[in-house]
């Protein structure tokens, strides 16, 4: 195989009925998190890991994320006109910083429905899968760690973070072994989506970041309903596993669930308090409230 990690994939087509009410009209993507939509961070993630075009699948109700990666002409020329040129550049910048392919998911029928529907814009190549909801706070980025890892395996790799007790529930579990010569890396021998505690084979939490192999949709045309009768990736990454080698990759960083409220929240907090603007004055803020 040996190609390149050129394209992502973003499935945006979810519901985002954990925000509601904020996600009624608005698309879950299109939250602020601090001062920049959710689905940015996860563009600005892919771009900063050398991916070239990025792939958006989405639904019903998400025009608003088309709109933000286009050039705003009304804005654009009323920021001109009154020689706002900083905010200028930042909006122009959105609509050119990357090559975005669109294609929609027109029912809701899983996570692993969502990445098949963009079987042919990716076409014959290893290509990454984001999940927006998940924010990663990595230096270097968590894609590029993963990029590093397919690079040297050449087998699907799949992001994992420790997480005890039954929050694992909440998530996709990997089972394998820790490889010898690297901690961070595990030989993965099985999955299971959203376990109860006492039937998690692990502690590693399958996190939005994913890089596979393109034999992974064929796999998916043939996955029925699984956990919550939906189509899971999980389930189409164990019937690759069943073909071919597949990793967890268990990345350096700090991963927040900006699709919840409480995430968001703590998103907001880090964020916030890193931004050098006002990060500074937001602390001495926090410190005020005296809690
Ligand atoms: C999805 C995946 C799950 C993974 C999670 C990470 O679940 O199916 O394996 O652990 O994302 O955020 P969702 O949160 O969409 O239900």
């Amino acid at each position: 195989m040996n190609k390149k990690v050129r394209k992502a994939v973003f499935p945006a087509g979810g519901l985002g009925t954990r925000f509601l009410p904020a996600t009624k009209v608005i698309p879950k993507e299109m939250l602020a998190l601090v001062d920049k939509p959710i689905i940015q961070y996860g563009v600005e993630e892919a771009l900063a890991s050398g991916i070239e075009h990025i792939i958006f699948v989405t639904g019903r109700g998400k025009g608003a994320m088309e709109d933000h990666f286009d050039y705003s002409f009304e804005l654009d020329h009323t920021l001109e006109r009154r020689g706002k040129n900083e905010i200028l550049e930042v909006s122009r910048g959105i609509a050119s910083m990357a090559r975005i392919s669109y294609v929609r998911q027109k029912e809701p029928l899983g996570l692993g429905h969502a990445v098949l529907c963009a079987k042919e814009l990716v076409g014959d190549e290893p290509f990454a899968v984001i999940l927006p909801d998940d924010v990663i706070d990595a230096n270097p980025p968590c894609l590029k760690q993963m990029i590093k890892v397919f690079n040297e395996k050449q087998g699907s790799i799949i992001a994992t973070m420790a997480v005890d007790g039954p929050a694992i529930s909440a998530y996709g579990c990997l089972a394998g072994s820790v490889d010898k010569k690297n901690p961070r890396i595990y030989n993965c021998t099985g999955m299971v989506e959203k376990p109860k505690l006492e039937k998690a084979p692990s502690n590693q939490a399958i996190i939005g970041r994913y890089i596979l192999t393109p034999r992974v949709f064929d796999l998916l045309e043939k996955t029925t309903p699984g956990a919550g009768g939906e189509i899971q990736l999980t389930d189409g990454i164990l019937a690759l596993l069943k073909k071919e080698k597949v990793y967890g990759y268990n990345f350096k960083g700090k991963r927040f669930d900006a699709g919840d409220k409480f995430g968001m929240l703590q998103a907001t907090v880090e964020f916030a308090l890193k931004r050098p603007e006002f990060g500074e004055k937001f602390r001495e803020y926090l410190k005020g409230l005296g809690i």
